[in-house]
């Protein structure tokens, strides 16, 4: 299984194979000039290895814009796996198990991004930052590296072949659509024939459909998107309701789309970006349990409960053998100076901020956090994959699409609406979908072992 994935690394095996031609041309041919040559090459390419990665960094951190770096001549630093790669054990081979690939850094790299967002036909015109007269592409350009192993590049063609016949669905708010066309720009970039990829019901992409599934037909495998962006029933309140109330969440049952997600094979849920005071309960929408409003219950009770109701539905309603369900932390957003609705602005990022951390009052991901230590005794908590991503997203200020989140033809937004909470197009959701790619082909390795062993192939 990992073996077949390896030759992907493509890179990393050219250098590697011109390192081991190297070292064979030495031991056939031992002149000591050649012998010096060598030693000479390889010291000079470690040397720019390390003074080049080391660069990279240092330079970030005193705000030089990474452009620039785009324009020095290739090196042998230049690789798609970070400096010091070498170090670092396969994510996907033997001992990569107990990486934890959220813990790491953001570093440069030539090799992107994926894709053109021009190639693409399955992107939101929000997104299509370059396209919608963004200036500069450095955003495109930065590759999440865990700290202690290299993850497989992202290989489109061995996803859709272990996806044959399968489902993958994204449930939840219009970040989860953001993520869920990154996948599909990810995945067709491997597909020339435009007509092999398609939406089974005809419907063009637009932010105000809440249901989409593009069929791969050489595959026959969809992936599908719901909008749910609380993940639980959104309705009118029940009869005798007190007179403010205009309509309720069910913090008890799940979305009734839940119904056509719960046989996926592959199954994205988030949410939290609805889960505020301003989209509840300021707009008269309030929290019910049972048949009775909760009119004292506060949003952060009512995300907690809605967690729970998740993980119970997932615990008793869903195949964790065969579905494998993965949960995305909170998406952090980059609003200086105000927020979405009083003039916040992002449009002067131009580079991630590497030192950033999470927000102490991103309640949020902390309530996700301690749902899942209070389920941890369960045995749902074991077949859910915490797609902890709020960490390495939260250095992303130069992701956002800013003023940039309108059609060329309509040109950039107002200075005072700006976008900061969605994401370019290719981008920072490319970078959760290669850590989603990773995890599900590290599980299907995993399955497939477990298989053969009980099957005594091995
Ligand atoms: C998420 O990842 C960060 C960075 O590695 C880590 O500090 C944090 O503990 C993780 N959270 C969870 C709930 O796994
Ligand atoms: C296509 O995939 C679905 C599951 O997603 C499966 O039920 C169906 O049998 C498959 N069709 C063919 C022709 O294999
Ligand atoms: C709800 O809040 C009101 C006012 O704060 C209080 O009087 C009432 O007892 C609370 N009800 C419940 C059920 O906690
Ligand atoms: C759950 O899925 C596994 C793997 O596809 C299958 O073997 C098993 O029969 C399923 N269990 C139920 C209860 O459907
Ligand atoms: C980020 O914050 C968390 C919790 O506040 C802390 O445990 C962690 O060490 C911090 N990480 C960095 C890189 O500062
Ligand atoms: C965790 O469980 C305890 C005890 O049941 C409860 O009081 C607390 O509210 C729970 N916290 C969360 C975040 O679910």
């Amino acid at each position: 299984m990992t073996k077949k994935t390896s030759p992907k690394h493509t890179k990393t095996m050219t250098q590697m194979d011109s390192i081991k031609k190297l070292k064979q041309f030495n031991v056939l041919q031992p002149s000591q000039g050649i012998i010096g040559f060598v030693l000479v090459a390889v010291l000079l390419i470690g040397c720019f290895l390390y003074v080049d990665y080391r660069d990279v960094n240092q330079r970030l951190s005193y705000n030089v814009v990474p452009k620039k770096l785009a324009n020095l001549p290739p090196t042998e630093a230049e690789t798609p796996y970070g400096g010091d790669m070498f170090q670092r054990v396969g994510f996907l081979d033997d001992g990569g198990e107990d990486c934890d690939v959220f813990d790491g850094q953001w570093v440069w790299d030539d090799s992107y991004p994926l894709y053109r967002s021009k190639d693409c036909l399955f992107e939101d015109s929000g997104f299509r930052c370059l396209e919608n007269g963004r200036p500069d592409d450095s955003f495109t350009k930065w590759r999440w590296q865990p700290k202690d192993c290299n993850l497989p590049r992202f290989d489109a063609r061995l996803m859709l072949e272990k996806l044959r016949n399968r489902r993958v669905v994204f449930a939840g708010d219009s970040i989860a659509r953001n993520q869920w066309e990154s996948l599909l720009c990810m995945l067709t970039s491997a597909i020339p024939d435009n007509s092999a990829v398609y939406e089974v019901n005809g419907n063009p992409i637009t932010k105000h459909r809440g249901f989409l599934n593009f069929m791969f037909r050489d595959y026959n495998c969809t992936v599908e998107y719901y909008r749910a962006p609380f993940l639980v029933v959104q309705g009118s309140p029940p009869k005798d309701h007190p007179k403010e109330v205009k309509r309720v969440l069910r913090v008890d049952i799940l979305a009734w789309s839940s119904k056509q997600w719960k046989d996926a094979d592959v199954l994205v849920l988030n949410s939290g970006h609805w889960w505020t005071y301003d989209k509840t309960i300021r707009n008269d929408c309030y929290f019910q349990e049972g048949d009775k409003v909760r009119m004292n219950m506060s949003v952060e009770t009512a995300y907690e409960r809605s967690l729970e109701t998740l993980l119970d539905w997932l615990g008793s309603e869903v195949n964790l053998s065969k579905t494998q369900v993965f949960f995305r932390t909170f998406s952090p957003v980059h609003f200086s100076n105000g927020d979405w609705k009083s003039d916040g602005s992002c449009h002067m990022e131009r580079e991630p901020d590497l030192a950033s951390n999470v927000s102490v009052s991103e309640y949020h991901f902390n309530i996700v956090s301690d749902v899942l230590s209070n389920y941890s005794k369960k045995q749902v908590t074991k077949n859910v994959v915490l797609l902890n991503v709020t960490y390495m997203t939260t250095q992303r200020k130069d992701g956002h699409p800013s003023l940039y989140n309108r059609g060329p033809e309509l040109g950039p937004a107002s200075l005072h609406r700006q976008d900061c909470s969605h994401w370019c197009l290719p981008g920072v959701p490319d970078s959760w979908n290669e850590l989603l790619y990773a995890l599900f082909l590290k599980r299907e390795s995993v399955h497939f072992l477990k298989m053969a062993k009980k099957a005594s192939w091995l």
